[in-house]
């Protein structure tokens, strides 16, 4: 339905009932307001000329009207381009004003148009208006006729700025909502890379474990059936050159699946860890590198510097020697080295440095994170259990510094964090599915 807006001047007349605006020679004219896109008074005077004298005087002063028609597009325009409703008690009163009522009632929660009511009757009258319009708009001014030209233009200015800061909540309201589905597409995002790659770590270890279980397996099991075999045949042999053959054979039997459990055992947690700390097994690590890769690697790990609890120098053993697997997978070959030093507030650093390509550690951040592998993101994950960080220093053509700093003592704090991690996972994955 179609509004008349109005752009030309049209000279105020007294309409049949009473003169709206008192628009003498005394009034001084207001100053032009500053106009706003989405300000627009609209205006319902269904008597006379009341409504297109009110928008003309309203005009020549600056402010854009509307004459109100169509209560569809008024609903629209209360939350796009009204900035005040400006009406007489007789529209108030009238069927439509009640409809008008109603549309004010189911604003939106961020606003509330000014209405602006002339009215002519007694004080009864006047608080039975106020009291219709309270019901349904929040800011209602009375203004007894005739209106002074000042008065008007005063009292719209006023519902104007009021308007103003409603339309600023609006937008607030609109980025804060933008905002936050933002932020859920993005925890939804993240939540489902961590999904995928505890998946995939679960994976890992399974792999882990089939591997181990294959060397018990195959090796280990196979020689040692392979030895009881030999010394059933032993029991029935009388022949001594044979016997001592056989006694050879099971020998060296016992010394190879000696051989494969103790390796197996090193490389799941080596003694020397248990035994001399973390320093020393940082040096024997950097010893059995260099004996089976064929790669420089140099330790320099201050045993001072060992941690105290037990769980932590288990874990950074294992995280230095990802750290240097790493290296020599993605290194293209280059020297390896590796530092144990104090850090501050009884921490531990660490230090695994190469100088092969590097790498640009923003692609751990991308959406494809896990995708790529998951050594990094278990010790972040892990480091983080133990309240300390894994820092990533490197650069395409600058080599790789990684530095694993974490406290020396297991406090009970990082504990509970562990747990209180655990919970919020759980909590972000069920909102999730
Ligand atoms: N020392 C390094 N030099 C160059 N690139 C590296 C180095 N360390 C890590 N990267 C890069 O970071 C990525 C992630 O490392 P991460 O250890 O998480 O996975 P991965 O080694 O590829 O696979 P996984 O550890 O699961 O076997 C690597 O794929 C590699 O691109
Ligand atoms: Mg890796």
């Amino acid at each position: 339905m179609a509004m008349r807006s109005h752009t030309t001047a049209i000279p105020i007349r007294r309409s049949r009932r009473r003169s709206f605006v008192n628009n003498n020679a005394g009034d001084k004219p207001s100053r032009v307001p500053r106009r706003h896109k989405d300000e627009r008074v609209i205006i319902m005077a269904p008597v006379g000329r009341d409504a297109v004298a009110i928008a003309d005087l309203l005009q020549t002063r600056g402010f854009e009207t509307q004459i109100l028609q169509g209560l569809d597009e008024f609903s629209r325009q209360i939350t796009e381009s009204a900035s005040a409703l400006l009406l007489t008690e007789e529209a108030l009163e009238s069927a439509r004003g009640s409809l008008i009522l109603d549309v004010l009632k189911a604003q939106p929660s961020w606003s509330e148009l000014p209405l602006i009511i002339f009215t002519s009757g007694n004080e009864s009258h006047r608080t039975r208006l106020l009291d219709l319009a309270a019901a349904a708009a929040g800011t209602v001014t009375l203004l007894e006729r005739p209106v002074s030209s000042l008065t008007l233009m005063h009292s719209v200015q006023v519902a104007l700025r009021s308007r103003r800061r409603q339309y600023e909540v609006r937008d607030l309201v609109t980025q804060l909502s933008t905002l936050n589905q933002t932020l859920e597409q993005r925890v939804a995002q993240r939540t489902q890379t961590l999904r995928l790659l505890s998946a995939e770590l679960s994976l890992a270890e399974e792999r882990e474990r089939q591997r181990i279980a294959q060397v018990l397996h195959d090796d280990v099991q196979q020689i040692l059936m392979g030895a009881r075999l030999y010394l059933r045949t032993l029991g029935k042999t009388k022949n001594a050159a044979k016997q001592n053959r056989i006694i050879k054979a099971v020998e060296e039997m016992l010394e190879r699946s000696f051989n494969l459990t103790r390796s197996l055992s090193a490389e799941l947690s080596p003694r020397v860890l248990h035994e001399s700390g973390l320093a020393a097994a940082l040096e024997w690590l950097g010893t059995q590198t260099r004996k089976h890769e064929n790669v420089q690697v140099i330790v320099e790990a201050d045993s001072s510097a060992n941690p105290k609890a037990v769980d932590i120098s288990v874990f950074l053993f294992r995280a230095v020697r990802e750290l240097l697997l790493n290296a020599l997978k993605h290194g293209a070959g280059s020297p390896v080295h590796i530092a144990m030093t104090s850090a501050e507030v009884r921490k531990v650093r660490i230090v695994v440095a190469d100088r092969g390509p590097g790498f640009d550690p923003d692609m751990l951040n991308s959406h494809q994170t896990g995708l790529r592998g998951l050594g990094l993101f278990n010790i972040r994950q892990r480091m983080a259990s133990i309240e300390g960080e894994l820092q990533i220093k490197s650069a395409p053509g600058h080599g790789t510094r990684m530095i694993l700093i974490a406290p020396r003592e297991r406090h009970r704090k990082s504990a509970d964090s562990l747990k209180k991690l655990l919970k919020r996972r759980n909590a972000e994955a069920n909102r999730v599915s």
